[in-house]
């Protein structure tokens, strides 16, 4: 379609043709993110900048936009009608919607929260399923792998506002118009180059990494006298939505792996509503995505809240990280 259709049409015309696709729900979720997006935009005008003083599931402390995207997004999609339940990495339990819907969303509302209060990239994270069983909704029917998502899709909150989704038929950009309130299309069938010469990660665990995540990381760091004979360049931006956003612009590798600073856990991010839904557009914009081993849109699902390591993007650089956790 051309450049500035809107995602609106653009949606709606996908949906006539493959009635399987979420249409209304990915306009309701993109109708929300416009509605958060003011919010970001307003700041401490608008009096969201801070903690909102309590916890979430996940044992963080819930900064106010964490609660009011949240809020927006139950609010904005419960109305859709083809929408069976919500799971939310802000809320415990699940929030069922309509009776006879028959997809689920699930999100994170606020990606990047430790970045609000300092005017830096953040977004909105989704992850659309099917409801699978006919009997009423239960937590159970949004354990469902990666590969089972009909949608997923995010919106980063930067110097621009952008959606960026896939429904598996390749990945799509669109930016929020200020002046029509209307996400147009920039750019469609993104793909990722298969090699890079950027990283991403979290330097300061260094001291708690896996052996093949440091050695991956001492030979980029090496440059050309290292085994990879090549300088790389490295990014954080701590905001996963926006790390993601650079590597589907320009390439590189994002890795967010299990550590040693608590054993237990596997991992920092979650699976339903950051890996899986960031691991789908990944690689249908041709890139990869691992949990180290293995392939993290196979991993099953055993509980909502569950936690995974992440490494993802240009493919041939998560294959080699791959390699190196499988030994080789
Ligand atoms: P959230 O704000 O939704 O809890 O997620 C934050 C995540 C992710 O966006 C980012 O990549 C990572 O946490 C940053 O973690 P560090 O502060 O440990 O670097
Ligand atoms: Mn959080
Ligand atoms: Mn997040
Ligand atoms: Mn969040």
């Amino acid at each position: 379609m051309s450049q500035g259709t809107t995602f609106t049409k653009y949606i709606t015309e996908l949906g006539s043709k493959n009635p399987q696709i979420p249409a209304s729900l990915l306009i309701s979720v993109a109708n929300a993110c416009k509605l958060i997006a003011k919010q970001v935009e307003q700041g401490a005008l608008a009096g969201i900048i801070g903690s909102a003083g309590s916890g979430n599931v996940q044992g963080e402390t819930q900064q106010k936009l964490d609660i009011i995207s949240n809020d927006i997004l139950l609010e904005a999609c419960g109305l859709d009608q083809t929408l069976a339940g919500m799971a939310s990495e802000e809320m415990e339990n699940i929030f069922p919607a309509n009776k006879n819907g028959n997809f689920l969303l699930l999100f994170d509302p606020l990606d990047g929260s430790s970045n609000i209060d300092v005017n830096v990239s953040i977004g909105t994270i989704f992850s659309i399923l099917k409801k699978q069983s006919t009997g009423e909704l239960t937590e159970k029917d949004f354990l469902q792998a990666g590969c089972d998502q009909v949608a997923s899709g995010y919106v980063v909150y930067g110097p621009q506002t952008t959606l960026v989704y896939t429904t598996g038929q390749g990945v799509h950009m669109f930016t929020l118009d200020h002046e029509t309130n209307e996400f147009l299309l920039i750019k469609e069938n993104i793909t990722i180059s298969p090699d890079t010469k950027e990283f991403a990660i979290n330097m300061s665990n260094m001291r708690h990494w896996d052996q093949p995540v440091k050695r991956y990381v001492d030979e980029c760091l090496a440059g050309t006298e290292g085994a990879r004979k090549k300088d790389f360049n490295m990014r954080w931006i701590a905001s996963m939505v926006a790390d993601v956003h650079r590597i589907l612009c320009r390439g590189g590798v994002f890795m967010y792996p299990w550590d040693k600073r608590d054993p237990s856990k596997p991992g920092k991010l979650r699976l339903m509503y950051e890996a899986n839904p960031m691991s789908f557009l990944i690689e249908q914009a041709g890139g990869a995505s691992v949990n180290g081993k293995d392939r993290i849109m196979t991993l099953p699902a055993e509980k909502l809240h569950q936690r995974v390591s992440v490494v993802l993007g240009s493919k041939n650089e998560v294959d080699l990280i791959q390699k190196y956790h499988q030994g080789s």
